[in-house]
C-alpha cells in the first residue's frame, strides 16, 4: 500500500516554490533594498545563509537515514513508519536551498564564482578547489536522491549502493562549508555537531552490523549448547 505521507511531484515543487519565495522574503529581496551597498550584502548574506541550512537539513536527512537502516530499528525501535517521510521528503528542502544558495553566489558580483564555476568544478575564481568539492557534492546529491525515489529504472539492489554513498556526499559538503565559508569560526560549534552526529550514528551503526556478522562467523563452542559434541 502507498504511504499516504508520501510526497508526489506537484506538492514537491509547490513545497521548493514556498521555501524559495519565504527565503526571498525573509531576505528582503522582493522589496528592493535602499542602497545598492545593502542589496549586495542581503544576496550575499542570503548565499552563506541557505548554505549552512542546507547542511543541517543535509545532516539531519543522512542521520535518519542511519537510525532507519540501524539493525535494532529493524529489530526493537521500529521507528521506521513515524522516520521514512521525513527522510524521504527533507531532499526537497535540502535541494531548494543548495539551489538559492548556488542562485545568490551566481548573481553576488563580488562572490568570484560565477555561472561556470557554479556549474563546472575548477571554474571559480573564488576558493578553486573547495568550491569545486561543493559542485561535486550538489551533483552527487541529486543523483544519491533521484536514483532512490525512482529504484525500478535500475539493476536491483543498486540504488541502494549508490544510496550509501550519501555518506562521502554529506562529508564533501561539510568539508566544502569549512574550506570555503566566510563564517567558519562563527559555524564551528555547528560543524563540530555535524561531525559528532555523523561520526556517532554511523560508527554506532557499522560496529553493531560488524558485532552481528562476528557472532554468526564465530565457531560455536560446545559448551555454548550451540552444537551437539
Ligand atoms: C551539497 C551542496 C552544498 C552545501 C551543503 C553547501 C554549504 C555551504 C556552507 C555551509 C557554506 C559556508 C557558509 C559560510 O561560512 O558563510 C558554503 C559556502 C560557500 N559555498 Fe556552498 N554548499 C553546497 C554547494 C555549493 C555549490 C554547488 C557552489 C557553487 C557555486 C557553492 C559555493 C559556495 C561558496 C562560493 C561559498 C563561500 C561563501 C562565502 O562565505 O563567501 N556551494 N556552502
Amino acid at each position: 500500500m502507498e504511504n499516504p505521507l508520501r510526497l508526489k511531484g506537484h506538492t514537491l515543487i509547490a513545497l521548493a516554490a514556498i521555501v524559495i519565495l519565504a527565503i526571498l522574503y525573509a531576505t528582503d529581496q522582493v522589496v528592493p533594498a535602499s542602497s545598492a551597498r545593502e542589496a549586495q550584502l542581503r544576496i550575499w548574506l542570503a548565499a552563506r545563509a541557505c548554505g549552512i541550512t542546507a547542511l543541517v537539513l543535509l545532516t539531519a536527512q543522512v542521520v535518519l537515514g542511519l537510525v532507519l537502516s540501524h539493525p535494532t530499528n529493524q529489530s526493537t525501535w521500529k521507528l521506521s513508519k513515524r522516520l521514512f517521510p521525513w527522510h524521504e521528503n527533507l531532499f526537497v528542502f535540502t535541494v531548494s536551498f543548495v539551489a538559492v544558495h548556488v542562485v545568490f553566489l551566481v548573481l553576488d558580483p563580488y562572490a568570484g564564482v560565477g555561472i561556470g564555476g557554479a556549474l563546472v568544478p575548477g571554474l571559480s575564481s573564488y576558493r578553486t578547489v573547495p568550491v569545486a568539492v561543493g559542485v561535486v557534492a550538489l551533483y552527487a546529491l541529486v543523483f544519491t536522491g533521484l536514483t532512490a525515489r525512482y529504484p525500478k529504472r535500475l539493476p536491483t539492489g543498486w540504488w541502494l549502493k549508490i544510496h550509501r554513498f550519501s555518506l562521502v556526499v554529506l562529508v564533501a559538503a561539510w568539508l566544502h562549508g569549512v574550506l570555503s565559508g566566510t563564517d567558519t569560526q562563527s559555524f564551528l560549534p555547528i560543524y563540530v555537531a555535524i561531525g559528532v552526529a555523523l561520526i556517532g550514528t554511523a560508527g554506532y551503526r557499522y560496529w553493531v552490523v560488524r558485532r552481528a556478522r562476528g557472532a554468526l562467523r564465530a565457531p560455536l563452542h560446545p559448551s555454548s549448547g550451540g552444537i551437539e559434541p
